[in-house]
């Protein structure tokens, strides 16, 4: 959501803002632009639609000298796509260069009272208002107007900003809002996220809330809000620059798919010792475990749809009772949160607005947090009481699939650990639990190595106009995460039922030929799920089934049948996910839709 990119050093700044927000496009966004000071101005260019109309605009930054610039992906909120709207934004003398990350809350009372001392607006933006507030406040000192409108903005930002009078220096500052600083060998860099800089660095300060950074083409020197100089340690990113790169896949999602075994391998295996589960990042004694209440999880999309799944095996296995919360809903319900509650937040980017709000408003009610996160020094990882990685690298593709097979995979372990803490299963059963996890990720190659076929059913479902995905307990907690990769991909229309819900509504729209994907994963369910796949057989519905080898009764009532290898009933969505991953790729695909970058949404969704 956003991308901000920006370069001082000895090479020319455009050609590589574009390269940096080129990486930054799985974010999400809807036009671009870039501002370069050319030796005595600072000069913008502008476009909408894909970063590659700007490149062609520029004739690739060409025509932009220059050796400091800022760069921005915009996603709209305040205002249409348009190049008014496109960052950056200027004062009225084009002297002061804003790109802005996030909201500013009070941008139309600002607006007014900006308006009243005659300055000017040309876009719709919130941001805009920033560029002027700067103008009203810069008087020679650039950090004192930065720390003066930091004190006057509400709200969430990433600040990119630059001013004439000060041309070899590009400031930066952040609230709730992701930013890094790149230490480069001849520049240094700004970006909202890391691959943008990776190609010239990978040593990084991670920007904190209420920071400013200000950068020269040697020097980096950080900033509080009062103005005073605060000292920084840089962190070493040890990610291979290829893991931001396609490497031969067609699309990152499809590359992403092929890295789960990793990932699900990385996240288990520093985990799993002697035959035990150790969390050490846990920090939470046994009686602190024993005594836990009650588990709130908390996320939003597909850290969501893990989240159901881990109800079912929080519950089923180590008996305690959960409570999953879409974060944007918790945030706002006053949930009743009690000392022994352990909340958890579960985020890829650690970044989403709703659940850093969610997570917030836990802790300011006592509870102990802990967070389950990819993106290492996110907000969430670093103001959650407790933080435990999943292993996945850089996820691009805004559709999730290796996160989201990292974030099973962390909560099964996270279940097991507690089910024995609390007596509930015996060491032999550790074992064999810790067995059945340890062969996912070759059981996952295995269903990867079968895409053919799953490619060969898509091909036929291209055109489709509802699907629906159906399932009872994890199955059903399987079935969205299949509805929403199919929809947000494909843009098919798709829903997600629980499997005995159907006849109390959905089943009124099966016609013809409907596709309906049953998920079979629970033994004792199948014979309920198969009433339920009858019945909609019998009005029209074309089933596929995902089912575990050996359930071949299945193939009396399912049109398709696809099989996944045993393993544990708590852990079926790590294997049953795979097939339906597939499905929504290869329609996509199919369909010409924008696999890795689908329209109107954002790989990490910074606002509310
Ligand atoms: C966006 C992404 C989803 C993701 C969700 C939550 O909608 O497109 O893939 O599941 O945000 O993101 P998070 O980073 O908190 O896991």
């Amino acid at each position: 959501m956003c991308g901000i990119v920006g370069y001082i050093g000895k090479s020319q700044a455009a050609p590589i803002l574009l390269d940096g927000l080129s990486k930054l496009e799985y974010r999400g966004y809807d036009s671009a632009g870039i501002a370069v000071y050319d030796g005595e101005h600072i000069r913008g260019q502008k476009s909408i639609g894909r970063l590659k109309a700007l490149s062609e605009l520029t004739h690739d930054g060409a025509t932009m000298p220059g050796t400091a610039g800022i760069g921005h992906t915009r996603w709209a909120t305040h205002g249409a796509p348009s190049n008014e709207n496109a960052h950056p934004h200027f004062n009225e003398d084009e002297t002061i260069a804003v790109v802005h990350n996030g909201i500013i809350e009070n941008y139309l009372k600002l607006k007014k009272k900006l308006a009243e001392k005659e300055y000017h607006f040309v876009s719709d933006t919130d941001t805009e208002v920033v560029a002027h507030l700067l103008d009203y406040y810069y008087k020679g000192n650039p950090i004192e107007a930065i720390t003066k409108v930091m004190h006057r903005v509400e709200g969430s930002y990433a600040l990119g900003i630059m001013f004439r009078e000060h041309p070899g220096i590009v400031y930066a500052v952040r609230k709730d809002s992701p930013l890094i600083v790149g230490h480069g060998k001849d520049g240094n860099l700004i970006a909202s996220d890391v691959p943008a800089v990776l190609k010239y660095t990978r040593n990084v300060y991670f920007i904190q809330n209420e920071e400013i950074a200000v950068l020269s083409e040697d020097s980096i020197t950080f900033y509080n809000v009062d103005g005073e100089e605060i000292q920084k340690e840089s962190s070493a990113i040890d990610w291979d620059i290829n893991a931001a790169e396609k490497a031969g896949y067609e699309h990152f999602m499809l590359k992403e798919m092929y890295e789960q075994p990793k990932t699900v391998r990385d996240t288990l295996n520093p985990r799993i010792r002697d035959g035990a589960v150790v969390i050490e990042e846990l920090g939470m004694t046994d009686e602190e475990i024993s005594q836990i209440r009650k588990i709130h999880i908390v996320a939003c999309g597909s850290a969501y749809h893990t989240g159901v799944t881990a109800k079912y095996v929080f519950e089923g296995m180590a008996r305690i009772p959960v409570e999953v919360d879409l974060a944007s809903e918790f945030r706002y319900r006053n949930p009743i949160l009690q000392e022994q509650d352990l909340v958890i937040i579960i985020s890829q980017s650690g970044e989403t607005a709703d659940s850093l709000a969610a997570l917030r408003e836990a802790k300011r009610k006592g509870v102990k947090t802990l967070g389950i996160v990819n993106v290492v020094g996110s907000s969430i990882a670093r103001e959650a009481d407790k933080v435990m990685y999943t292993w996945a690298g850089p996820e691009i593709a805004v559709a999730t699939t290796k996160a989201y097979s990292a974030q099973l995979v962390a909560e099964y372990l996270l279940a097991i650990k507690f089910a024995q803490v609390r007596g509930e299963i015996t060491e032999t059963e550790v074992r064999a639990y810790l067995k059945d996890l340890q062969k996912l990720p070759e059981q996952i190659e295995m269903l990867l190595s079968n895409k053919e076929r799953i490619q060969h059913f898509a091909n036929r479902y291209v055109s489709a106009r509802d699907v629906f995905f159906v399932g009872r307990g994890i199955d059903y907690a399987i079935s969205m995460e299949g509805s929403l990769k199919l929809k947000e991909i494909s843009y098919i229309h798709s829903e997600a039922y629980a499997a005995g819900e159907l006849k109390h509504g959905t089943i009124s729209l099966i016609e013809e030929g409907t596709l309906v994907a049953a998920v079979l994963t629970q033994e004792d369910l199948y014979k309920k799920t198969i009433s339920n796949i009858v019945e909609l057989t019998s009005r029209g519905a074309f089933v596929l089934a995902v089912t575990n080898a050996g359930n071949t009764e299945i193939e009396k009532a399912a049109d398709y049948v696809i099989y996944i290898p045993q393993t544990n009933r708590w852990f079926t969505n790590s294997l049953a996910i795979i097939p339906l991953q597939l499905f929504s790729y290869y329609v996509s695909v199919g369909r010409g839709c924008d696999v890795d970058k689908p329209r109107n949404l954002a790989k990490s969704v910074t606002v509310e």
